[in-house]
């Protein structure tokens, strides 16, 4: 049985770069099926709310990432940080306090860009918010997609055959990395 990842994007466009980088990795990974959180949809998150009976779309989210047995993040970089979507989700999905579901979670990062320097920023912004929530992230290797327009065709199949082999070196060490922390 394939182990279910919960997958967040921190992209809500249709042709999403990300998202397809995501799916790339997905057709490499046997062991690994992949279950989009939708959080496109999350009120930002305000801790008033959440003492009473949190919005439905908070409990969706916190149950789906309860039940996976790992996590993909996969992010562009706004900024040269986390988009904003993302790091909701995350202040979302730690709280409310003493019920972080990121704490001791095998997880990964994969940032993506058009640009040269791979999302490299928002990359480690995003591992400072894992360190701080207990989350074991793969140390590598180093997942930074830069130039993402030049190593797929518009249907987001990868034509750059050292990016396929990169992104399989990648599935298989993300699926040892969950495989590890399985219970
Ligand atoms: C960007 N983009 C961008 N790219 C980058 O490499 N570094 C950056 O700091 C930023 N900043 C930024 C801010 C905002 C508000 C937007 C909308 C975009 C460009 C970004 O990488 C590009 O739009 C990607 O295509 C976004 O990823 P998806 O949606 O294709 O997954």
């Amino acid at each position: 049985m394939p182990r279910t990842i919960a997958l967040l994007v921190g992209s809500l466009r249709e042709g999403s770069f990300t998202r397809k980088i995501a799916k790339a990795i997905e057709e490499r990974a046997p062991l690994l099926k992949f279950d989009p959180v939708e959080i496109g949809d999350l009120p930002l998150y305000n801790e008033d709310i959440d003492r009473g009976s949190p919005p439905a779309e908070w409990s969706r989210v916190r149950n789906q990432v309860k039940a996976a047995a790992g996590i993909l993040f996969a992010t562009p970089e706004y900024n040269r940080s986390v988009p904003g979507l993302l790091k909701n989700a995350i202040d979302v999905l730690s709280r409310p306090y003493g019920k972080n579901n990121f704490d001791g979670k095998p997880a990964a990062v994969v940032s993506v860009s058009p640009g040269a320097v791979g999302g490299f920023g928002a990359h480690h912004h995003l591992r400072q918010s894992l360190v701080f929530l207990n989350t074991p992230v793969l140390q590598q290797p180093e997942m930074y997609i830069g130039n993402v327009k030049t190593l797929m065709d518009d249907k987001g199949v990868i034509t750059n055959p050292d990016t396929g082999k990169f992104l399989e070196a990648f599935a298989a060490k993300f699926s040892d990395w969950v495989e590890k922390f399985a219970k």
